[in-house]
């Protein structure tokens, strides 16, 4: 049996858990995913550009894997607020954003991690 990863604080790193097989994935907009409990935003924009937030606006819940992309940069379709999906953060104001998760892509496979330290 493996040891888990650790990180630099010799903690043990949190599991990544599959998510959608990227092949589910729109690729010019984004994918609504719903994983024990949370309603998650899957964006895939390219090799090695996966984004996985929050699919919940937080200004009124507006749903975000519906809004358009462009540039990194989603628009939420109720009331255009939009987010820098590399950050999770509004570009309109630093005081708004939306829960980001470390993503990455594993065997075809988008992988996040929903209990980093980041988050
Ligand atoms: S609900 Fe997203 S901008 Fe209003």
């Amino acid at each position: 049996m493996s040891e888990p990863s650790s990180n630099k604080t010799g903690l043990p790193e949190p599991a990544w858990i599959r998510l959608i097989r990227v092949a589910s994935c729109r690729s010019d907009a984004g994918t609504f995913v719903e994983r024990d409990g949370k309603e998650l935003g899957v964006f895939v924009l390219g090799p090695g550009q996966v984004f996985v937030i929050d699919n919940a606006c937080p200004h009124a819940g507006g749903n975000l894997s519906a809004g358009d992309v462009a540039e990194g940069v989603v628009t939420c379709p109720w009331h255009q607020w939009q987010f820098d999906l590399s950050t999770g953060v509004c570009t309109d104001s630093a005081a708004a954003r939306v829960q980001k998760y470390p993503a990455r892509i594993r065997d075809e496979w988008v992988e996040i991690q929903t209990s980093h330290p980041c988050n």
